[in-house]
């Protein structure tokens, strides 16, 4: 038994007798011990390192694009609630996509209507006419959402409408022509993401309606005319298709460029709920053509960016230098079965960590995967490795004396895939744990939160196990886990399967351990601790380190 779990015995203890003995007894170190042990709730509960607004609701990341330095994060935000409301956006910005300082709220609803998800593009050519005394305008474009009209039981309540500023985001004028794409009569018909087409030279709009994507096409961002359709017949379609994101991207290794198009909706996800799905094909400037297998792929396919059931709405960053060249993604860390239930009230919901997201061709299948980006490493403390264990039963191979399990970077290896299963925790001197079980023969992940701490808020949210294909044929499992207070991004076989989940422990969490059905060894384990205040002090060393 290590010291931790001996103090938190005696602490119990002590709570008890403090209990039984006395309820009168006001002692200064009872006090202190008792606070030790209060359940965490609310503050406690907020990231260490996730993106959270200071106050009250968010959801979907929006306008995300770079310039100057600067990395810059919108998000469907209600300023005035701790649930989803008329929608604003809300901003933020970071000089390394980790940590954010939230900024004034950009956009304001307005008569006419909400400001629903959508993005941001630099456009530097002023291609707009927006730009005025040689200031680069970066434009926006957005869905109204008309709260009254969608109540009325209309179709065209949503339409597309673009804003835009000459103070690098800071704040936008909507622009007096809007809507630029009026409702044709569509039931929902939402989420625009717009990139400049360098091959085909245009601007071309991803926009999602019910059960497919929409092409259109512009040359100045405010007159668009339509392209093409796709998706009707190929994917999961059991929910209504939301925030695409759409652009060309090299294989790894090779000089083949393919386009990927993502595709979220909610419900239908891979473990139900929201889910972000994505596609591989070709687009000649009008229409998208997937490659060869993905044209009617079945509802539970393969091709998700996160089979988790909390990583939803993610898009891509906008003007990254060429000289970076990265396809840089963050999602929305919940799920709307839940969201708005989640045990937070100040806040709720918090975004994924920045990923870098690569294209890579593993026979004739075409495969995106997602891996934390690099500047995540700049905040790593000690190097904790452990080589060559020997997992026997329940083993803890780290625990909070060692290092903070609410902001840790863990990467293990375990080499020539033997043992049917392999399960891994996080655990609590409360007897809470949160599950992950490798099904070797199975090819499958199942992730068990439901003794992970407070739950009985929904119904949905621990009921039922997640779980998530291997999609690697690998002899050898690599992982790479992000841990905060409420949350776990594990990205295996250097990112093909991507789990996020949230969960929120009654106490912080004290143990990392293996445990299987059978005995086998865990190769090498290397365990960061993340700090955020004292980024200076972590040592070059650990940035630079092969990983494992
Ligand atoms: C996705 C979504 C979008 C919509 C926004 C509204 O989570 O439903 O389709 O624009 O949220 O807040």
């Amino acid at each position: 038994m290590n010291r931790v779990k001996k103090l938190s015995g005696i602490i119990f203890l002590s709570v008890l007798m403090a209990g039984i003995f006395s309820c009168k007894n006001d002692s200064k170190e009872e006090e202190k011990q008792v606070a030790e042990v209060k359940v965490q709730k609310d503050e406690d509960y907020r990231p260490n390192f996730h993106f959270t607004p200071k106050k009250n609701w968010m959801n979907d990341p929006n306008g995300m694009f770079y310039l100057n330095g600067t990395y810059h994060l919108y998000f469907q935000y209600y300023p005035d609630d701790n649930v989803w409301g008329p929608m604003h956006w809300g901003h933020a910005t970071s000089k390394d996509m980790i940590t954010w300082e939230e900024q004034p709220i950009a956009l304001f609803p307005d008569e006419k209507g909400y400001i629903f998800s959508g993005s941001a593009v630099v456009d530097r050519n002023n291609t707009s006419g927006f730009g005025e005394e040689g200031k680069t305008p970066v434009v926006a474009i957005f869905t109204y959402h008309e709260p009254e009209a969608a109540k009325e039981g209309k179709k065209d309540y949503q339409s597309q409408a673009i804003a835009y500023s000459l103070d690098e985001g800071q704040t936008w004028t909507k622009y007096e022509g809007n809507p630029v794409i009026p409702n044709p009569g569509i039931e929902n018909f939402r989420d625009p993401k717009v990139i400049w087409d360098d091959i085909n030279q245009q601007w071309l709009m991803a926009l999602a309606t019910t059960e497919k994507a929409l092409f259109y096409t512009s040359q100045n961002l405010k007159d668009w005319k339509k392209l093409s359709e796709f998706g009707e017949n190929t994917g999961a379609h059991d929910g209504v298709w939301e925030c695409p994101d759409i652009f060309p991207m090299r294989v790894q290794g090779s000089d083949e460029q393919k386009w990927v198009l993502i595709q979220s909706l909610n419900p239908g996800g891979y473990n139900g709920g929201s889910g972000t799905q994505y596609f591989v094909g070709d687009f000649d400037g009008k229409e998208f053509t997937p490659v060869s297998g993905m044209e009617a792929l079945e509802e539970k396919h393969p091709f998700w960016i996160d089979f988790g059931r909390d990583n939803y709405a993610g898009v891509t960053w906008s003007n990254i230098p060429d000289e970076d060249g990265r396809k840089l993604f963050l999602g929305w860390m919940s799920n709307w079965l839940y969201a708005e239930k989640v045990p937070t009230t100040t806040w709720r919901s918090s975004m994924t960590i920045a990923r870098e997201l690569k294209l890579i061709k593993e026979g004739d299948r075409y495969l995106l995967t997602s891996e934390p980006v690099e500047e995540l490493k700049k905040y790593r403390g000690e190097k904790i490795q452990k080589k060559d264990i020997a997992v026997s039963g329940n083993t803890v191979v780290l625990d909070s004396e060692e290092v903070d399990l609410a902001k840790v970077e863990i990467r293990f290896n375990i080499k020539d895939l033997e043992a049917t299963t392999y399960n891994f925790s996080l655990s609590n001197d409360g007897g809470e744990e949160f599950i992950i079980s490798y099904n070797h023969p199975k090819k499958e992940f199942t992730m068990n939160r439901s003794h992970a701490g407070k739950n009985d808020f929904s119904d949905e949210f621990a009921a039922e196990n997640s779980t998530a294909p291997r999609i690697s044929d690998a002899q050898n499992l690599n992982a790479i886990l992000i841990i905060d207070k409420t949350s776990i991004e594990m990205f295996f076989d250097n990112g093909k399967t991507v789990i996020t989940e949230i969960f929120f422990p009654s106490q912080p969490w004290t143990d990392f351990s293996f445990t299987g059905l059978e005995d086998f060894r865990v190769d090498s384990l290397e365990a960061y601790e993340l700090n955020f205040e004292k980024e200076e002090q972590n040592s070059e060393e650990n940035r630079e380190e092969e990983d494992i």
